[in-house]
């Protein structure tokens, strides 16, 4: 039998597309488990079963006993969720080309290249502790593994910086330099020793006397959501609303998280609001979908929930994931067909495995 193809679902209504998607659901029952992202758009994510933030996902991942995982979410993350489950399961995305292209910032071929060229500054396997944000490739967790180093997200960042600098004194992240800062910035480390390492320049743009008294190599990478929020929006709320508090994600800038009264995960984002007196207003930088279901959910309670920047800013990588691939996905699998199936090589598994282990016996 081969699988229903795709272009059959481009011509279903929106109100066609949620029927099918919850029949493929009552017929599949626990044979497939939902793990959706808080950035998923609102059509996907009211299908969700579990939902959570980078770190909830993976350990949800390694949790569930569906054979099935689908997951609504981008590509790193389908690949956590199939190094994490076990070898039965499988995980699906329904649009492969849900990329992060923060994640696409770092490769292996420039990551061990900057592991060489750190190699002849100073002894890189005595002096570095690879860490990797949890938005990057399966073969970069794999490189860590086999470094000696660990994966961290947006919500454990400093507790696994704490563990890096326990095993060798300085750390190379990757990919997101607004994450690596934000979290030395927080550990008491000075700004002029974390620098910025520019992967398409020989020695990362830097001498090796700048890399011997770094404490931190920040990879030049960033995410271009988060790079829309500034400091003007916040000081402009905070003149319009004195009594207003900020929140942000530390994918965004220094500057942004330094006038931020909050610094935090998704889940933190979502949880702090959540639990916040009623009647408080909040202006909030990561990406649209969350906030504004977030602005929604509180609004009975008198919270007023305000996107920090003035032009769209959606995780356009993440949106890839709607309706019509979600019903193509789940009326696959009821008719016994996997399609989009993301399978780490068992090689890169493992080592990739090891170092997001390290990392969840931390937190
Ligand atoms: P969280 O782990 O905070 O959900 O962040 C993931 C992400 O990609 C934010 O842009
Ligand atoms: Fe990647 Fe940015 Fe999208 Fe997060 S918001 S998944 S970092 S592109």
């Amino acid at each position: 039998m081969t699988p229903l193809p795709f272009d059959d679902y481009h011509a279903l209504s929106d109100a066609e597309c949620q029927a099918r998607i919850r029949a493929a659901r009552q017929q599949l029952g626990k044979e497939a488990v939902l793990l959706c992202h808080h950035y998923q758009r609102a059509d996907v994510y009211q299908h969700a079963d579990l939902t959570g933030d980078s770190l909830k996902l993976s350990r949800l991942a390694a949790e569930t006993d569906s054979p099935h995982i689908v997951f609504c979410g981008v590509h790193f993350m389908a690949e956590v969720a199939d190094i994490m489950s076990r070898p039965e399961q499988t995980a699906i995305l329904p649009d492969l080309a849900a990329g992060c292209s923060m994640a696409d910032m770092a490769n292996l071929a420039k990551v061990e290249r900057c592991w060489r060229e750190l190699g002849e500054a100073l002894e890189v396997e005595a002096n570095f502790t690879p860490v990797t944000y949890i938005n990057s490739a399966a073969d970069l967790k794999a490189f860590c593994g086999e470094h000696g180093g660990i994966v961290c997200t947006s919500s454990n960042a400093g507790v696994i910086a704490q563990w890096a600098f326990g095993r060798r004194p300085k750390i190379l992240f990757f990919p997101d330099q607004h994450l690596g800062r934000w979290t030395g910035h927080n550990m008491g480390i000075p700004l002029d020793e974390m620098r910025v390492w520019d992967p398409d320049l020989p020695l990362g743009g830097l001498t090796p006397n700048a890399i011997n008294q770094a404490k931190i190599l920040l990879w030049k990478g960033h995410c271009s959501v988060h790079q829309m929020f500034n400091k003007r929006q916040i000081d402009a709320f905070r003149a319009r609303h004195p009594d207003g508090i900020v929140i942000a994600h530390p994918e965004c800038s220094f500057e942004v998280c330094a006038a931020s009264d909050h610094v935090g995960s998704t889940e933190l984002i979502v949880k702090t609001i959540k639990e916040a007196p009623a009647g408080t207003r909040w202006l909030v930088g990561t990406e649209l979908n969350l906030v504004e279901r977030l602005a929604r959910e509180v609004a009975p309670q008198g919270k007023t929930v305000q996107f920090m920047s003035d032009i769209i800013c959606m995780c356009s990588t993440m949106q890839r994931i709607d309706p019509r691939h979600l019903a193509w996905t789940l009326e696959n699998l009821a008719a016994g067909q996997l399609v989009n199936p993301i399978i780490v090589p068992p090689h890169e598994a493992k080592l990739a495995k090891l170092a997001l282990e390290r990392m969840l016996a931390l937190r």
